[in-house]
């Protein structure tokens, strides 16, 4: 590749839901189960000529202090229903569920995701996620709860099954028996749905750990991974695109595209401004205590948040918060925490503000535009699934303003060149193992 033709980006937009970055005290703010708010943003993203429209999933409304979580409150809608929706009022934009393997059967999540590609002509994408704590698991008697080594054996075999039955019918269109026997799945007979558009629906993969990296580079078409800047992207990048091999694949098998915020305004310094009161309204003074009790692990609603942070260590058994993943060894994270207080003489909010990350790209469209461009070209990611903090309007400043410029630059698409995701992402069909 030469300088004269830089490396194009991929874009996705993930739906702005239960996420703790979701703003839902902004006057615009819209429902995030209504029909409409699903409606607005992929067809934003699609006029934007995106790759793909992406949601995540929850399976149990997660508890703090023994009561739903705040986030949680206006619970969320199941994925695949939402997207055979938007499939009926898109036409190109690829969309894809997250949908765990864990709680599951291979046939009947084959089934859906095969039927959603036949009916969106070949958009469909499932993010084929782990996602099991003894917490979730009690919604799903006979999913059970598996632990840490069992969950990848398990997501391998369900991918692995899933596939076998995407491949079953013949090129001439007729069904042929599938006989599956495995340490978890035994699947005997036909598959019920035909070879669909994409051959198999585009596979994500989002864990961290060496074994959901180890699966993404086995199974996966696409990464999606919170390592967001520029070095710890990097390092990530080499670490997945240096397992492929292993599974005799090329590097460009496998995209990958982490989870990135935003914050635009007419100048980088509106844009920094901005951003600063995006960041105070996403820990108000009650987020920061609530922020404060995941880590301690006791009850410090005594605490005034503008004040300092608890001098006593935290306790590591408790468990205040149920269904969420925690953010590391609790002690380790307190002791960082203080760290930062004493260094910059925070009181808990700016601290909880500081430590809990800020928005991944601040500044004006042209600033914005400049540095997505540069962690392609530096290897950090194959393009990003932007993650807005409004519903539904998060992303509309970002396709007006944003995506031109990407497109002066030549690093992102002027039209879409194909009909599905595969052609979108320039991922080949897979081989049909006749
Ligand atoms: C960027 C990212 C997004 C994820 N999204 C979801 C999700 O929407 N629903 C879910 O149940 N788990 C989600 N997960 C959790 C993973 O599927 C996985 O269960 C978890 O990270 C534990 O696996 P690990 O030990 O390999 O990280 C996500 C993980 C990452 C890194």
């Amino acid at each position: 590749m030469t300088a004269a033709t830089p490396k194009r980006m991929h874009l996705a937009a993930h739906f702005p839901g239960v996420n703790n970055t979701t703003v839902w005290s902004d006057p615009r703010s819209r429902s995030q189960i209504e029909f409409s708010s699903f409606e607005h943003l992929a067809r934003t993203a699609e006029r934007g000529l995106f790759d793909f429209f992406f949601l995540a999933e929850g399976l149990r409304l997660r508890e703090h202090k023994g009561l739903i979580h705040d986030l949680d409150v206006v619970g969320r809608p199941e994925s695949l229903t939402v997207l055979s929706a938007l499939a009926a009022v898109t036409d190109r934009i690829g969309l894809a569920a997250t949908v765990n393997t864990t709680f599951n059967e291979p046939y009947e999540l084959a089934r859906r995701f095969a039927t959603l590609d036949h009916l969106s002509a070949g958009r469909a994408a499932w993010n084929a996620v782990t996602s099991s704590d003894a917490f979730t698991g009690e919604n799903f008697r006979r999913g059970g709860y598996l632990d840490r080594s069992e969950r990848y054996t398990r997501a391998a075999e369900f991918v692995a099954t899933a596939r076998e039955l995407w491949d079953s019918w013949t090129p001439e269109g007729a069904p042929r028996p599938v006989a599956h026997r495995g340490r978890h799945f035994t699947v005997e007979g036909e598959f019920t749905v035909p070879r669909s558009p994409q051959g198999h629906p585009v596979v994500i993969q989002a864990g961290d750990s060496a074994e959901g990296r180890d699966f993404a580079a086995s199974a996966a078409d696409i990464v999606f991974t919170r390592h967001g800047t520029l070095e710890a992207g990097r390092a990530f990048y080499a670490d997945v695109k240096g397992r492929l091999a292993a599974h005799g694949r090329e590097p460009d098998e496998l995209k990958v595209m982490p989870g990135v915020t935003f914050v635009l305004g007419d100048t980088d310094a509106e844009a920094e401004e901005r951003a600063i009161a995006v960041r105070r309204r996403q820990v108000s003074p009650q987020n920061a205590i609530a922020a404060l009790e995941q880590v301690w692990g006791r009850d410090l609603s005594g605490y005034d948040p503008d004040g300092p942070l608890p001098a006593s260590d935290p306790d590591p058994g408790a468990e205040l918060v149920r269904g969420r993943v925690r953010q590391g060894d609790p002690l380790a994270v307190a002791a960082r925490w203080r760290a930062l207080s004493r260094e910059k003489g925070l009181s808990i909010r700016q601290t909880v503000i500081e430590a809990t990350g800020r928005q991944s790209f601040i500044g004006s469209p042209a600033t914005v535009a400049a540095q997505l461009t540069e962690y392609v070209a530096a290897g950090a990611a194959d393009g990003f699934i932007l993650v807005p903090h409004l519903t539904p309007g998060g992303l509309d400043d970002f396709v007006d303003r944003v995506v031109p410029l990407l497109q002066e630059r030549g690093v992102f698409r002027r039209a879409y060149t194909g009909s599905t995701l595969r052609s979108h992402l320039g991922l080949a069909e897979p081989v049909w193992k006749g």
